[in-house]
């Protein structure tokens, strides 16, 4: 096992430093030399017909849902990311203009399936967006999109979710082609943008001074993740990473949302971490305020760039500039070795967390 980790300590840091590999591979082709779209899959036109996009999807895969989500409500298309297991029991409406997206890594995950069967049944198109070729969700699905992340062994998602939000990326713009007649104003800096991740992905990986948080921020009361906009999926995704895997009580909310509740448990011994995308700054740090006057430590992770995030925050976890839409992919791979180092630091089962498997195949 030893020689398949690489040399690596656990399967979950070996599949972290992938990911430059991994998102190589997923956008390999899929963007031309004048940064349009190109998914041989889907040529222009084929979601010429599409009115709304319905995500369904568990876990890590739900946080890349509501990272498209977000996406396609910037770009003026109507999506709603759902939990498959509350989609299978109470489905959202259909109608012939509805695509159906289940984002599923393992392709076998049984709520997934359910939600997914649900809306074969009842007539809407469907797409599988999966690693695994040949998995039920890419077989059962209208048609299906490849994330190409490769094997994933560590139970916690983190390749596959870069790898996801990525391939998610380039259905948007797709799909917003299609919809509106031409490329969303955003299309071609991000498409631009996305050639660059995989070496940005890299420099993270290797410059992240997140192993020396670590013993600072272990063994809290508790650890609150906050963004806006895509930045939210990725506090929420950077929570579930952390409970995961480090046996810590940790949650993601929407930045807005602290005020209306989860402020009454922050104290100087619940670490805040805030994510900034360079959209929305202002209002999150206003956020971060709240929470620093009531003496809660705060790490921000943003651009390089950001003085006004640097400047307000007690740590800061710096990512390389990128289009906003796409930052979210750089502050992820951060929190990954947040959780890592503090799940190491406390010893835990880093690659299988004690009750939680890699694919559940139950509802
Ligand atoms: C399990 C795994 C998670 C994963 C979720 C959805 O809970 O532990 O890491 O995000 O299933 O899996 P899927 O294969 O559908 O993406």
């Amino acid at each position: 096992e030893d020689a398949e980790r690489d040399g690596f300590d656990h399967y979950m840091l070996k599949e972290i430093h992938e990911q430059p590999a991994a998102l190589e591979r997923a956008i390999n082709g899929r963007i031309t030399d004048d940064n349009r779209v190109h998914l041989e899959e889907f040529p222009p036109g084929s979601f010429a017909d599409v009115g709304e996009v319905h995500f369904l999807s568990c876990g890590t895969s739900n946080h890349a849902s509501v990272y498209a989500q977000q996406m396609l409500r910037d770009r003026g298309v109507p999506a709603y990311a759902f939990t498959a297991g509350e989609y299978a029991t109470t489905p959202a409406p259909v109608s012939d203009d509805t695509l159906v997206v289940a984002v599923t890594q393992s392709g076998e995950t049984a709520d997934t399936l359910a939600s997914l069967r649900s809306a074969n049944e009842r007539g809407a198109r469907t797409l599988a967006v999966t690693n695994v070729v040949g998995s039920t969700a890419a077989r059962e699905a209208d048609d299906a999109l490849f994330i190409r992340a490769g094997p994933e062994i560590g139970v916690a998602a983190t390749k596959t979710f870069s790898s996801q939000v990525v391939v998610l990326a380039l259905l948007v713009e797709r799909i917003v082609e299609d919809v509106t007649g031409e490329p969303s104003a955003e299309a071609e800096a991000l498409l631009s943008a996305m050639r660059e991740l995989p070496s940005q992905v890299d420099s993270v990986v290797r410059e992240s001074t997140a192993a020396s948080l670590a013993n600072r921020y272990a063994e809290r009361a508790g650890t609150f993740f906050i963004g806006r906009g895509v930045a939210y999926p990725v506090a929420c995704e950077g929570a579930l990473k952390f409970k995961e895997i480090s046996y810590e009580h940790a949650e993601g909310f929407a930045a807005g949302e602290l005020k209306h509740g989860p402020l009454a448990l922050v104290t100087p011994d619940t670490p805040v971490i805030g994510v900034f995308s360079g959209k929305h700054d202002t209002k999150t740090l206003n956020n971060v305020e709240e929470v620093r006057s009531r003496g809660a430590p705060v790490i921000g992770v943003a651009a390089e760039t950001s003085d006004h995030v640097a400047g307000a925050v007690d740590e800061f976890l710096p990512v390389p500039e990128t289009h906003p839409d796409l930052s979210g992919v750089l502050a992820n791979v951060q929190l990954q070795l947040v959780s890592y180092h503090v799940a190491d630091l406390l010893d835990r089962s880093i690659d299988k967390p004690r009750n939680l498997a890699k694919s559940v195949t139950v509802e």
